[in-house]
């Protein structure tokens, strides 16, 4: 028989319908982020990765329109549902995933498992080569509080599974090898082992973990011993965030290994591409679908949503970037804002303190400080001064701003839009331009200035006077 059959013989079932009563939230258990995805994303992209050729989440009642959107979009048609009516146990929820199931061999996992390693979920799949009727996986913990713990016989083989709720006595809350919810199995074999579950434990539940008892009863289950860090199952928040921590250096250290400087608490969501030679320093936030070119330095405390960085490109320390694309060797911050929409093209510099939206500054373009740029475009190596303004709002409709190419900004100007400045034209400082400005014309409007001789003395006389009174 071929591996080829074998694989395709594999399917798996997340079981994702619990209602996750521990988190304290409106918000499903398995709809929670983590490292920027769903919970749910990482125990699915697993079982695929270790060779199932369908997954079937078995969702509940709360949240399933969200939860159904999620993968469909996230995983196509590979992905598929099951409802569980009520949540009446993880038996119960294995039943109603298997209903789906078409293959031989079925991969069990929870839903709220975001850290299972592909290796292990692979050495509990070959537990079934020996013809076992189920494998599951464990693991030894120094503190197995709120885990099922493993029953084994005294040749070691073993025998079942007792939840913490249930465990009799005090040897059996001293075992430290826990069930880390993960099992495979011959679908035949547990489709008639959950049918004969019972709900005879401290919550009423259908315990999908009576199954091993089930298959040691009927030659033998198999127990495969993974890593500890593998199975932290997430019940509550602090469950959650301990995950995170650990899925977040999970991933900086891959960036690492790739040829990407990071630099301490760095936080990489998952599915964020860095290319070599990039640096992240630390207290940054890498979010969403952001991308960073070769050799570009994100420095301390940027935050990066949804970003495109182009190679070389410096992002100084707080700098905040949300779907907007900087280009090849630009240089923005410190403390910039990129708001939705910005296009910062090669080798432009975007300054401190300034906010660009729905905003392109054309290649080598500049504006360095204290301004606000709003639905507009900068031509290639036009000059913005500071304290300028794009007043593109008028209480009801946006406008835009057009500044020609080489263009120069003086400071503290107010460009009303509508208006074009053309290419080559200067602005005068402390203009408010409210009429289009022609190519190559100088802009100014401003009162003169008058200069009073030797007024100032008089004035102070004048006031110490009135001050005395
Ligand atoms: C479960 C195991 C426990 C194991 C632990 C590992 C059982 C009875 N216990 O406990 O032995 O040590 O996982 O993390 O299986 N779910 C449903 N429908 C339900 C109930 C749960 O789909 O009716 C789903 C949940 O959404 C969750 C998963 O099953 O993703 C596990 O349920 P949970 O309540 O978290 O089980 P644990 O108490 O953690
Ligand atoms: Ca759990």
């Amino acid at each position: 028989m071929s591996s080829r059959t074998a694989v395709s013989s594999l399917d798996a079932v997340v079981l994702a319908a619990g209602q996750g009563k521990r988190m304290r939230s409106a918000l499903p258990k398995v709809l929670h982020p983590i490292c920027g995805r769903p919970l749910v994303h990482f125990p699915v992209r697993a079982a695929l990765e270790a060779g199932a050729s369908r997954v079937v989440v078995v969702v509940g009642g709360a949240g399933r329109a969200e939860l159904e959107a999620y993968l469909a979009a996230a995983f196509g048609d590979r992905v598929t549902t099951a409802v569980q009516a009520e949540p009446r146990g993880t038996g119960d929820a294995a039943r109603a995933g298997l209903e789906a199931v078409e293959a031989s061999r079925v991969l069990v996992l929870c839903g709220d498992a975001p850290l299972l390693a592909l290796a292990d979920l692979e050495r509990v799949v070959a537990g079934l080569a020996g013809g076992a009727p189920l494998a599951f996986l464990t693991c030894v913990l120094d503190d197995p509080r709120g885990f099922g713990r493993v029953l084994r016989g005294p040749g070691g083989a073993p025998l079942g599974i007792r939840e913490e709720r249930d465990l009799g006595s005090d040897a059996e809350r001293a075992i430290r090898e826990i069930n880390a919810g993960v099992y495979a199995a011959q679908v035949p074999f547990l489709r008639a082992a959950v049918a004969g579950l019972q709900p005879n434990n401290a919550q009423g539940e259908l315990y999908l973990t009576d199954v091993v008892a089930a298959a040691a009863a009927r030659g033998g289950a198999a127990a495969v011993v993974g890593g500890a860090d593998a199975v932290v199952g997430v019940n509550d928040r602090a469950q959650l965030a301990a995950a995170e921590d650990a899925l977040y250096r999970e991933i900086a250290h891959r960036h690492a290994l790739a040829g990407v400087t990071v630099r301490g608490d760095a936080r990489i969501d998952d599915g964020v591409e860095i290319g070599p030679d990039a640096t992240v320093e630390a207290a940054t936030r890498l979010r969403g679908r952001t991308r960073i070119g070769a050799g570009a330095v994100i420095d301390v405390g940027c935050v990066l949503t949804d970003a495109e960085i182009g190679p070389g490109a410096t992002l100084l320390p707080y700098s905040v970037v949300t779907e907007s694309v900087v280009g090849e060797g630009a240089r923005i911050g410190p403390f910039a804002h990129l708001r939705p929409g910005s296009v910062i093209e090669a080798e432009a510099h975007v300054g401190n303190f300034v906010e660009t939206k729905q905003t392109r500054l054309r290649r080598g373009a500049k504006a360095n400080h204290l301004a606000y740029l709003g639905d507009g475009e900068v031509g290639e190596g036009a000059n913005v001064g500071a304290g300028t303004i794009f007043c593109n709002y008028d209480g009801f409709a946006k406008h835009r701003t057009v500044i020609g190419a080489g263009a120069f900004i003086g400071s503290d100007s107010q460009l009303v839009a509508p208006v074009t400045i053309g290419e080559g034209a200067y602005v005068a400082t402390g203009t408010t331009v409210t009429a289009d400005v022609p190519a190559d014309a100088l802009a100014i409007g401003r009162t003169k200035q008058e200069n009073k001789l030797g007024y100032a003395s008089r004035l102070r006389a004048r006031l110490r006077a009135a001050a005395k009174r």
